[in-house]
C-alpha cells in the first residue's frame, strides 16, 4: 500500500511527541538547504520538514524545487520557529516527481490574478486558490444539506434539450449535422428532422421548466447543475458556463419564495464561518491588502468577514420595482447625470442601478419585488394590477443580481395567454402546460447563480477566479 500518509491539517493539528509520520505533498519553498514548506492542499498552512545537515546529498538537495513532489517519513517534534506548532525532524526524503525550476511558472512571491488564470491548471497550488476551492467545495456540500435537512429531493435535470426556458435565446446549439453541409428543407431551412434528436437542440439555460414537473409531485424539489448561456458578457460577473441551483416549491407563494432564498443564503455563509475560518481569514487579508492599494473613494467600507457577519445577522431589505425606481429617480447619482444608463419606470435595471440600491442606498442584500411584465419570463405569475408580475431578484453588494426568482402562474388560462403574447409555441410545451391542466397548485423557485454566490463569500472580484476553468467569450482553454 502506497497511501499511508497524514494529511497536512491533522499533521499541524497533532500533538508533538516524536511519533513517525508519512507526509506527502508539494515543495512550496526550500531554504538553506534545510527548511522545507510542504503543502498537499489540506490546507494553506505548510508543515515545515527539517532535513539535517549531511541527511541527503548533494544531487537529491539540488532537486528540492519550488513544486516538486514529496514523500517524507520523519518524527513530529515541536518546532522551534514561529508560527507552527510542531514540525517533522526528516529520515527519509524521497522525491515522486521533480519540478524544473527554470520552467516551473509558479515562485514563490505574488503573482497577479491575471497571471493565475493563464495558468489555471497550476493556479490551485497557490494560497488564494487554495482557500478560494476548498470554501467553493464547502458551499456545495452545503447546498445540500440544506435542502436535505428540508426535504426536497435533488432532481437532475437533463443537460440537453429543446426548449429555452428562459426565451432569451441565448443558446448553444447541440447537434451532429455536417455545418458544412447539412441537410436542408425545401425552402433552405436547415432540416433537423435528420439531427441526432431529430429536433433542434441546444444546452440547458436552466432546469427550472423540468424542475417544476417534479415540484408538482415531490412537492419540493432542487436542482444543482451546469447552465449554459452563450451570452456575448465580458464582464466580472458572467460565464458561458455556470452552476445553478434551482429549488421549486409546491404550496409556495412569492413571500415564501423569498423567506426560502434569504434563509438559504444565510445557511451558506454560516456554513462556511463554521467550517473555512481559516481559508476565509486569509481572504479576508487578501482583500484587505487589495483594498489599500484604492484611492479611499473606492474602498469598500466592510471588510470580507464584517461583511459576512453584517449579512447573517440582518434582515435584507425588501422593496417593490417601483419603489426601487423611485429611489433612483430621488438619488443625488441621478440628479448630478451619474448613471449611464436611463432611469424610468420599465427599465431593465442595469448593473449601476442595482449596485446604488445595495452598496449605497441600503448597505445590504436587498430582495426587489414586483418587476413590470414585459421585462420578465412567460412563466412569472401576472400580478392584479396587469402590468407587473411576481418577479423577485435578490440584489448582493458587490455582486448585483445574486438571486432571480418568481412564483409561477399557475393558471392555465392567463399563462396561455402570456405565451401566445410572446409568441412561445404552445405545441412544444405541452408537457410544461399538463401540469396547469392536472391538479395546479400555487407554486414557486428561484435561481441562485453558484459562482456568484462563491464570489460573496470569498469577495473574489472576478468571476473567472471562483471556477476551476472559466469559460467566456472567445476563452475556452484548459
Ligand atoms: O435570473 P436567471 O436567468 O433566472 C433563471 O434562470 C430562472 N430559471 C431561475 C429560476 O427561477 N429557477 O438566472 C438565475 C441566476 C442569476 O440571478 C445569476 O445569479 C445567475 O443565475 N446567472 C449567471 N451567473 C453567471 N454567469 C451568467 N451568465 C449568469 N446568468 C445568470
Ligand atoms: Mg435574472
Amino acid at each position: 500500500m502506497f497511501n499511508t500518509r497524514t494529511k497536512i491539517k491533522a499533521l499541524l493539528q497533532s500533538e508533538p511527541t516524536g511519533q513517525e509520520v508519512i507526509v506527502m505533498g508539494w515543495v512550496r519553498t526550500f531554504r538553506n538547504n534545510q527548511f522545507i514548506a510542504l503543502n498537499d492542499g489540506s490546507t494553506n498552512h505548510n508543515i515545515q520538514i527539517v532535513v539535517e545537515l549531511g541527511l541527503l546529498d548533494e544531487a537529491t538537495l539540488k532537486r528540492i524545487t519550488t513544486g516538486a513532489s514529496l514523500k517524507v517519513i520523519g518524527e513530529v517534534v515541536p518546532s522551534l520557529g514561529k508560527g507552527q506548532k510542531v514540525e517533522v525532524k526528516a529520515k527519509t526524503v524521497e522525491i515522486l516527481g521533480d519540478s524544473d525550476a527554470e520552467k516551473y511558472p509558479l515562485q514563490p512571491k505574488k503573482h497577479s490574478l491575471e497571471f493565475l488564470r493563464e495558468i489555471a491548471h497550476l493556479r490551485f497550488r497557490t494560497n488564494t486558490f487554495g482557500a478560494v476551492f476548498r470554501i467553493r467545495h464547502s458551499l456545495a456540500f452545503a447546498v445540500h444539506q440544506f435542502f436535505n435537512e428540508k426535504g426536497f429531493v435533488y432532481l437532475h435535470t437533463p443537460i440537453i434539450t429543446s426548449s429555452d426556458a428562459e426565451g432569451a435565446g441565448e443558446m448553444f446549439r447541440v447537434t451532429t449535422l455536417p455545418l458544412e453541409n447539412p441537410p436542408l428543407n425545401e425552402d433552405g431551412s436547415i432540416n433537423y428532422k435528420e439531427d441526432f434528436f431529430g429536433k433542434s437542440t441546444n444546452l440547458t439555460v436552466s432546469g427550472q421548466l423540468e424542475g417544476e414537473l417534479g415540484a408538482m409531485a415531490f412537492s419540493e424539489i432542487y436542482t444543482f447543475g451546469p447552465t449554459f448561456r452563450a451570452e456575448n458578457s465580458n464582464t466580472t460577473r458572467h460565464l458561458a458556463e455556470f452552476w445553478m441551483i434551482e429549488p421549486e416549491m409546491a404550496f409556495y407563494d412569492i413571500e415564501d419564495n423569498m423567506n426560502l432564498a434569504e434563509a438559504f443564503i444565510k445557511y451558506l455563509i454560516r456554513y462556511a464561518m463554521e467550517h473555512n475560518m481559516e481559508d476565509l481569514e486569509f481572504l479576508d487579508q487578501r482583500l484587505a491588502e487589495e483594498e489599500k492599494q484604492k484611492p479611499q473613494a473606492e474602498r469598500t467600507e466592510m471588510g470580507l468577514l464584517e461583511k459576512l457577519r453584517f449579512v447573517v445577522d440582518n434582515d435584507f431589505e425588501r422593496i417593490t420595482y417601483t419603489e426601487a425606481i423611485n429611489i433612483l429617480l430621488d438619488s443625488p447619482a441621478y440628479k448630478k447625470k451619474k448613471f449611464k444608463y436611463e432611469v424610468s419606470w420599465g427599465i431593465d435595471m442595469q448593473s449601476e442601478h442595482e449596485r446604488y440600491l445595495v452598496e449605497k442606498h441600503f448597505k445590504k442584500p436587498v430582495i426587489v419585488t414586483g418587476y413590470p411584465a414585459a421585462i420578465k419570463a412567460f412563466y412569472m405569475r401576472m400580478n392584479e394590477d396587469g402590468k407587473t408580475v411576481a418577479a423577485m431578484d435578490i440584489l448582493a453588494p458587490g455582486i448585483g443580481e445574486i438571486v432571480g426568482g418568481s412564483q409561477r402562474e399557475e393558471r392555465l388560462d392567463r399563462l396561455e395567454q402570456r405565451m401566445r403574447d410572446m409568441h412561445i409555441p404552445a405545441e412544444e410545451m405541452s408537457w410544461y402546460l399538463d401540469t396547469r391542466r392536472f391538479g395546479t397548485v400555487p407554486h414557486a423557485g428561484f435561481g441562485l447563480g453558484f459562482e456568484r454566490m462563491v464570489q460573496f463569500v470569498t469577495g473574489m472580484g472576478n468571476i473567472r477566479d471562483v471556477i476551476a476553468f472559466a469559460r467566456t467569450p472567445q476563452n475556452c482553454e484548459f
